[in-house]
């Protein structure tokens, strides 16, 4: 090759000279013939097809010049690792989002609010895709009554047929029929909202709810389970406001008697009041006095549940107000998702925190309208079932988004406010993240299915 100008001569000098390092430091890589077939799988196939006959003959003829690697890991990035989600524990199924109640706190009262039922085009289908993502626990629950969905008790069967383990949230208001009762015997969980055992105060705040056929419906359930020797978790959902909160003592002690053995005391996320119904307010919002007997009503709520074996869930600004006095420093969001605004107390995370929750990679929530979020208070879709299949969805970029946010603590806002959770060190859940992934990675390659 022959240059006329010095300045273009100088420059093929360089490039000979890069291009002999190049081809030296190719001749000393050390070449990982594993490495290479598994990384390029074309290289695998002209070799499998006789059109190369090495890997190594590939990479120095034209691998390494065409960028390839001679060696490296195969071991996918750690990271990259921790943001997927290698399985999907539970499933929440939000049949509908219509209710036979109109509960006063609820956002089901609020005006221009427009329930819909869930229509999954192909249900064998989407079984099959739980199967796949080995699904374990299928949750009935959402903004809405299951019950009141045509058939929702055959649904129940067949998901119990094909091996779910089931759980349900309900107001369990309407009289149930026997195969409702059959149906609900199949639960692994049967999650009871009662918010007091004063029944002309439940008819207030849960219109249309009546106490006497809420505690029948519970009896045949038992009754029903027991003769199948079946014995579902019975648990009890109380959302502690202003109103419910001075009653707290007499709903465990009632409800531990009737055979209640866990309870969730859920804080109350503030709603307009709705005309014409009882006002609800945050139980923040008591005087000092009735704060002082709410907390007494609580400690003994909380003893006779312990002395009793039963299990109690506590929303932390709950537990910030009636058990751990004075440390609180909870925070208030207001937003405006949809129909209302609403008001949500929280404990604002400092730095090095984020909160305690795997649900993003344990849980795939399908709303009513085919919406898949994490979990009931995630205000920001993550995916539509009719656009994307549900793994998609749940190792797409939002998701994985969303998890790094919780594993760096910046968190996205429906995260940083939220009230169902408690805060940890980053580092924490980060180990808590590193247990998960690999056991569900380990469950999926171990169960034959
Ligand atoms: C929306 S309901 C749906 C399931 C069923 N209809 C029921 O009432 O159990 C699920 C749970 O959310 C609770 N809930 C409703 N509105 C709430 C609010 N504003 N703040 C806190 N919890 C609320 C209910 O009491 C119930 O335990
Ligand atoms: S029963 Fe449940 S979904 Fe219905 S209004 Fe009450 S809390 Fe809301």
């Amino acid at each position: 090759m022959r240059f006329a100008e010095p300045m273009l001569r100088n420059t093929a000098r360089a490039l000979r000279r890069q291009w002999w390092r190049l081809r030296q430091a190719v001749d000393r890589a050390p070449f990982d013939e594993h490495f290479y077939l598994a990384a390029y799988s074309d290289v695998a196939a002209a070799v499998e097809e006789g059109r190369v006959s090495t890997a190594y003959q590939h990479f120095h003829e034209s691998g390494a010049s065409e960028g390839r690697l001679a060696f490296g890991s195969l071991e996918p990035d750690l990271e990259e690792m921790l943001l997927m989600a290698p399985t999907t524990a539970m499933v929440y199924l939000e049949l509908t989002s219509r209710c036979n109640l109109r509960c006063v706190y609820c956002p089901v009262s609020q005006p221009g609010y427009v329930g819909a039922d869930l229509v999954l085009a192909n249900f064998d289908r989407f079984v099959e895709v739980m199967h796949a993502r080995r699904v374990q626990i299928v949750v009935m629950n959402g903004h809405g009554e299951s019950s009141i969905v045509k058939d929702w008790d055959a649904i129940a069967d067949r998901l119990a047929d094909e091996g779910f383990r089931l759980h349900i949230t309900t107001n369990l208001a309407k009289r149930l029929t026997a195969s409702e009762v059959s149906a609900l015997s199949r639960f692994d969980m049967i999650l009871v909202s009662v918010d007091t055992v004063d029944a002309s105060l439940l008819a207030e705040l849960r219109r249309g709810a009546n106490l006497d056929t809420i505690l029948r419906n519970l009896e045949a359930v038992i009754g029903h389970a027991a003769r199948r020797h079946r014995d579902p978790e019975i648990a009890v959902s109380c959302v502690v406001s202003d109103r419910s909160a001075l009653g707290i003592a007499a709903l465990v002690d009632t409800l531990l008697a009737v055979g209640v053995r866990k309870f969730r005391f859920g804080d109350l996320v503030e709603y307009p009041a709705v005309d014409g119904a009882m006002t609800v307010r945050h139980v923040s919002t008591l005087s000092a006095d009735e704060l002082a007997d709410a907390r007494a009503q609580f400690r003994h709520a909380l003893d006779a549940i312990g002395a009793r074996g039963a299990i109690v869930n506590v929303d932390p600004p709950v537990a910030a107000i009636l058990e751990r006095i004075g440390e609180t420093r909870l925070e208030v969001d207001v937003r405006t998702p949809d129909t209302a605004t609403k008001i949500v107390r929280f404990d604002r995370p400092l730095a090095l925190e984020t909160r305690d929750c795997l649900d993003p990679w344990r849980i795939a929530f399908v709303h009513a309208s085919g919406e898949v979020r994490p979990c009931c208070f995630y205000e920001e879709t993550l995916g539509q079932l009719d656009a994307e299949p549900l793994p998609d969805i749940v190792n797409g970029a939002r998701f994985r988004e969303l998890r790094r946010g919780l594993l760096s603590g910046e968190l996205s806002r429906s995260c940083a406010s939220c009230n169902a959770r408690s805060l940890i060190g980053i580092d924490l859940l980060r180990a808590k993240v590193e247990e998960y992934v690999e056991y569900e990675a380990n469950r999926t390659a171990d169960a034959p299915r």
